[in-house]
């Protein structure tokens, strides 16, 4: 299993912050927010990671982690994403790092509370398909939401004006090699990116989107109400 954390786009939501910097070096209490999602893939087991950054300050990515012994890791694979294309797009820049791999993806904004290592083992003993995880929400408008049926995800929805349920698709996500194939497919939404949300209809399609639900904290930190509480959910968590 290889670990993807996607760090591109410009973070326009949260400027001035990001006007001379990464969103993703901004800090998250005591920390750059970077940090979390690579302790997230760390203590999930996986040491095999590739960080997609963009925008402003990509430089700094390396002059902050450099080979990852911090992290315990002998190494970090880097690439550059031009631009915001979308989520999507920027995975698609891993293609070649994952050869024959199943991957977990991580959004560089996300940071989670549980360890997600029992979910990948759950990934890991799916013969095919992708996993998802879910989390109950105050707003998931602001989210790719899942309409549920027991078991089954019947469709997720981008920031839907009216939600089909509670709950946000968390930017975590597990894929076998087919992912590559399904970001071929795509065309630019609305707001001109590749979403990751139509990758994840795809598997849906093929009847082989599976989920788990997170049972502690989760918040993004792209804006900056979310930014400000996932200060105060870490510094709380401690
Ligand atoms: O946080 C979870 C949500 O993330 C999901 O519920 C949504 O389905 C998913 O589309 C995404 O929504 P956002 O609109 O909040 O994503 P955002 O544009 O803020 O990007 C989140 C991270 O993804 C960002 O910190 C870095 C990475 N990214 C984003 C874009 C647009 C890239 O690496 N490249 C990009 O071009």
């Amino acid at each position: 299993m290889k670990g993807i954390i996607l760090a591109g786009g410009l973070g326009s939501r949260l400027r001035p912050l990001t006007k001379v910097t990464n969103k993703h070096l901004l800090p998250i209490y005591d920390k750059p927010m970077i940090y979390y999602p690579i302790e997230t893939l760390v203590r999930a087991g996986i040491h095999d990671i590739m960080i997609v950054t963009g925008g402003t300050s990509a430089g700094d990515f390396l002059r902050l982690l450099g080979n990852g012994a911090e992290f315990g890791l002998k190494d970090i694979y880097y690439t550059y994403q031009e631009g915001e294309g979308g989520i999507a797009d920027a995975l698609k820049l891993c293609e070649h790092f994952a050869e024959d791999n199943r991957v977990v993806v991580i959004l560089g904004d996300n940071i989670v509370q549980d360890d997600i290592g029992p979910f990948v083992r759950r990934f890991e003993q799916q013969d095919s398909g992708a996993r998802i995880l879910l989390k109950q929400v105050e707003d998931p408008e602001r989210f790719g939401v899942p309409e549920l049926d027991g078991d089954r995800i019947l469709r997720i929805e981008e920031k839907p004006d009216i939600p089909k349920s509670r709950y946000a698709v968390t930017g975590i996500y597990m894929y076998d090699r087919r992912v590559f194939d399904f970001i071929r497919k795509l065309k630019p939404s609305e707001r001109g990116e590749l979403e990751i949300t139509d990758v994840n209809n795809h598997y849906i399609a093929e009847g082989d989107l599976h989920y788990d639900i997170l049972e502690g904290w989760w918040t993004d930190a792209g804006q900056f109400e979310s930014l400000f509480r996932a200060s105060e959910l870490v510094a709380r968590g401690r």
